[in-house]
């Protein structure tokens, strides 16, 4: 069986997000999509949040499942039989960060591997914060995240989606 993490802090899942993920799907047995903590992000969503976004975001693919992650991804990877970690590359400009952490993690975890994944060029200029801020101004997300996002961050930020 050959297991997959797919770590990020989702706040809130994307569709490159989702990209990446069918994917990871199509490459390995299970692709558990790890709610990790970063030490220098405060999440709009909580975790409870985070995780049911992107279960029901995920609802059509069976061998996904959502897991949390307190400490070290590395550890956590091997504690689940984890063989990779997915991470994906959207332009050269992510390339130095993820070089560092790959090794990094490489050298905590020898028998756990990196493996970058191309999301579709549509999706390379696309993060979590651009469609948090888009919602926090009341504009439309539905070009970048699921209906039910959509619906989860209109209702966190309180605003009319602007037609
Ligand atoms: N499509 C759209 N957006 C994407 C994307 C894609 N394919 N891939 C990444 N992004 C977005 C993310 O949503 C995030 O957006 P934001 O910063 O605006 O919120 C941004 O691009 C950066 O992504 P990423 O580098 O994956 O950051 P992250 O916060 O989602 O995840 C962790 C980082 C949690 C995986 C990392 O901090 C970690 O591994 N923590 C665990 C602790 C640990 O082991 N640390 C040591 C590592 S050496």
């Amino acid at each position: 069986m050959r297991i997959a993490l797919y770590p990020g802090t989702f706040d809130p899942i994307t569709y490159g997000h989702l990209d990446v993920i069918e994917r990871a799907v199509a490459l390995f047995d299970e692709v558990v999509i790890t709610l990790a903590k970063h030490s220098q992000k405060t999440p709009l969503f909580t975790t409870t949040e985070r995780k049911a976004l992107i279960e029901q975001a995920t609802a059509h693919l069976p061998t996904i499942s959502v897991e949390t992650c307190d400490g070290l991804l590395v550890e956590f990877a091997e504690k689940r039989g984890a063989i990779a970690i997915i991470r994906g590359l959207r332009a050269v400009s992510d390339f130095d960060y993820e070089f560092q952490i790959a090794l990094a993690n490489r050298v905590l975890a020898p028998g756990v591997a990196t493996v970058f994944l191309l999301p579709g060029e549509q999706y390379t200029y696309l993060n979590s914060s651009i469609v948090r801020e888009v919602a926090r101004l009341g504009g439309n997300v539905e070009s970048f995240v699921p209906a039910h996002v959509g619906v989860a961050l209109k209702s966190k930020f309180n605003t009319r989606t602007k037609p």
